[in-house]
This record gives structure tokens, sequence and C-alpha cells, in this order.
């Protein structure tokens, strides 16, 4: 949760640093995933894995996709069950 006048104004305005969407979305996309209970899922787009840490969470297996070497280079080592692939979609 939000502690920081800071972190609360960014929470109002809908999107957080680690996850490019808004708690609305954030939500659909988790009800979707626990609905549909994928195996596999490919992100194109990681930034700063915030979709990519609770794709990790409902599926066996992500392959992730960016373009930023940043990306693998940070969190391959977090997730063991993400491939991380680096270069254009
Ligand atoms: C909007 S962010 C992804 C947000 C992330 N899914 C999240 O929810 O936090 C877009 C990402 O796409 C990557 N990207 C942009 N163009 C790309 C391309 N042609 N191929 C692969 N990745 C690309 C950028 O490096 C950036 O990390």
């Amino acid at each position: 949760m939000p502690s920081t006048n800071a972190e609360i104004a960014q929470r109002l305005s809908g999107v957080h640093d680690e996850w490019m969407m808004t708690d609305a979305e954030r939500s659909a996309v988790h009800s979707m995933l626990t609905t549909l209970k994928p195996q596999v899922a490919i992100e194109v787009g990681v930034y700063r894995a915030g979709s990519l840490a609770i794709l990790a969470v409902h599926c066996q297996k992500v392959y992730a996709l960016d373009i930023d070497p940043f990306c693998e280079a940070t969190y391959a080592s977090r997730f063991p069950n993400i491939e991380f692939i680096t270069g254009p979609s």
C-alpha cells in the first residue's frame, strides 16, 4: 500500500511505477488469469516486470520478450519459470 504523499498521489493517478496499468486493469488481469488458468503465457514488453510478476504466479511457463537487454539482465534470476528473449517483437 502507498504510504507517502508522493506514493498516494501516484496511486490516485492510476498508474504505478512498476506496473504500467491502473489498479482496475491489474484487477482485470488477475481475474482473467484466475479464471483461465493458462499453462503458458507470452508477454511482449516487460519494462519493470510489473505484469510479468503476476503472470509468473499464475502460469507454469512464461516467455518474456523485450527489446531492452536490461529486462533479461535484471529479472531472469528472479523468475525461474520465465524464459527471457531479448530482441524486437
Ligand atoms: C509499456 S512497457 C511494458 C509494461 C509492462 N508489461 C507492465 O505491465 O509493467 C513496453 C515495453 O516494450 C518494450 N518494447 C518496445 N518496443 C519493442 C519491440 N519492438 N520489441 C520488443 N519489446 C519492445 C520496451 O522496451 C518496454 O519495456
